[in-house]
């Protein structure tokens, strides 16, 4: 079962365990992460659920749809490791995988 790291935006790292084809916003919310809304639970349409990927890992999360890159242009304080947690697919080769939530996704 791979496991996922939350860095909450005032610093506090939290490791939880996360189910294979869930998505990375499902795992946080499933785990009570504070910080990510999903406002549309999922569907690629609210851009709330943004996260940073470590940059270690940033090449090896499935790629940005172009769904989700237009989504993006609706989210705060874009960066280069910017994804929407929803479209971040868990698989068994993302155990460790570390992603860090903004401040805010309004
Ligand atoms: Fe709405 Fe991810 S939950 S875009």
């Amino acid at each position: 079962m791979p496991q996922i790291t939350f860095i909450t935006a005032d610093g506090t790292h939290r490791t939880v365990d996360a189910r294979n084809g869930d998505s990375v916003m499902q795992t946080a919310i499933k785990n009570g992460i504070p910080g990510i809304d999903a406002d549309c639970g999922g569907a690629c349409a609210c851009a709330t659920c943004h996260v940073y990927v470590d940059e270690s890992w940033k090449d090896r999360v499935n790629k940005v749809g172009d769904m989700e890159a237009s989504m993006l242009d609706f989210a705060q304080v874009v960066l280069p490791n910017s994804r929407l947690s929803c479209q971040l697919q868990v698989v068994e080769a993302l155990d460790g995988l570390v992603v860090a939530i903004p401040e805010s996704q309004h």
